[in-house]
């Protein structure tokens, strides 16, 4: 189960200490003039996110096309990008070999291949998603090629500092938001949350603990129809891939969990006619009725438990089952949820451009 998509379908392939990772894009309709520099940046923004609050493993991440590209366009073959792993340091990580890290994929992937690459997490680390965000930022230029739709992910709460986000569905991104996110390293939205997210980052880092949090993302135009029932819902599609990522835990849609708590009459949006289009008065459905966009701004946020390498001691077994006690150290994040923003938006877009593609199939 490597693959994203049906028609614009995305393998993933790697591990984070082998030679390199990978995705190979097959269903990319020929044509698509490809700006690589896009593609670079946005695997640079994944980089430059965990420079933010991390001791970062030191990489170039260059991507590389070896195939399915010609002359600065797409040749209707599979894509294969690869990322070479430079600073694999496997000696960092011999020491957990036989040990199992709390809260990590070691024991169940132990437990269920027998044999396995224990290397910096192996096939379970965040770096498999380096050449899926390049393959993300090729099927964003495939959506906008295809359509007027634009994704913008950002963090709303690191720990307990919190971003209130309850007009974003309605009244999307204000200017000031805007401009603010197009500085930030750690795509926040404002100078004061940015403070408080500073206090929560310096407190864990004092204590040797980790942060989780959640991330906000607006899509933007998305054409109505978008979305494949029963099974290939909008939002099942989205939370397949989404939940995917390493740490994340929950999604929500629109109102989320909180719908849970409304009387039918405060959720329920009311139809209008405002610009000779039919729409919503607000959004609370978050852009999805019946798992197809409605034309509304999509609007969901997906939320992060704290990363596990903690710089405490902590209590486990080996692999016989002795007891141990194991103190990680090494290049860990504080938080990972900024970093996690293009993946976030990667994964996005993958989903939309398959789903763009299968619509066209909806009608005669
Ligand atoms: C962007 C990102 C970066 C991560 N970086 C680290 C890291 O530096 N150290 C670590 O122990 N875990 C890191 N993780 C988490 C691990 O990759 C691992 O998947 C997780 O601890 C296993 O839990 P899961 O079952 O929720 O995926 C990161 C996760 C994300 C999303």
């Amino acid at each position: 189960m490597n693959t994203l998509g049906n028609i614009f379908k995305v393998h993933s392939f790697g591990e984070s200490h082998g030679p390199a990772v990978g995705a190979i894009i097959d269903g990319c309709p020929a044509g698509l003039a490809l700006d690589m520099e896009v593609v670079q940046a946005a695997v640079d923004k994944r980089k430059t996110a965990q420079h933010s609050f991390s001791s970062a493993r030191k990489e170039d991440d260059i991507v590389e096309i070896l195939s399915g590209v010609f002359e600065g366009k797409t040749i209707g073959t599979p894509i294969c990008i690869i990322i070479k792993n430079k600073d694999a340091r496997s000696k960092d990580y011999s020491k957990v070999k036989d040990v199992y890290r709390p809260g990590h994929a070691d024991y169940t992937f132990q437990q269920k291949y027998g044999h396995r690459d224990y290397r910096g997490g192996g096939r379970s680390s965040i770096r498999i998603t380096a050449p899926m965000v390049a393959a993300g930022a090729i099927a964003r230029q495939l959506v906008s090629a295809l359509s007027k739709t634009d994704t913008t992910a950002f963090v709303t709460q690191i720990g307990n500092a919190v971003y209130d986000v309850s007009n974003l569905a309605t009244f999307g991104l204000g200017k000031s938001e805007n401009d603010y996110l197009q500085n930030s390293t750690k795509n926040l939205l404002s100078a004061s949350f940015e403070k408080e997210v500073s206090v929560e980052i310096e407190n864990a880092e004092n204590d040797g603990e980790t942060l989780g949090g959640r991330i906000t993302t607006l899509v933007e135009n998305l054409p109505i129809g978008i979305g494949e029932p029963v099974f290939g819902k909008l939002q099942s599609e989205l939370s397949q891939a989404l939940m995917s990522i390493n740490t994340v835990k929950a999604i929500e849609f629109g109102k989320g969990i909180k719908a849970a708590a409304l009387k039918g009459s405060e959720h329920n949006d009311e139809f209008i006619k405002e610009d000779k289009q039919i729409t919503t008065k607000t959004n609370h459905h978050g852009g999805i009725l019946g798992g197809i966009s409605s034309g509304q701004r999509i609007n969901f946020s997906v939320y992060f438990k704290p990363i596990s390498s903690i710089q405490q001691k902590q209590n486990t077994v080996t692999k016989k089952g002795e007891s141990a006690e194991i103190e990680i150290g090494g290049r860990h994040d504080v938080c990972a949820v900024p970093r996690a923003v293009p993946i976030v938006e990667a994964y996005t877009n993958i989903i939309l451009a398959d789903l763009i593609l299968k619509n066209r199939n909806a009608t005669i």
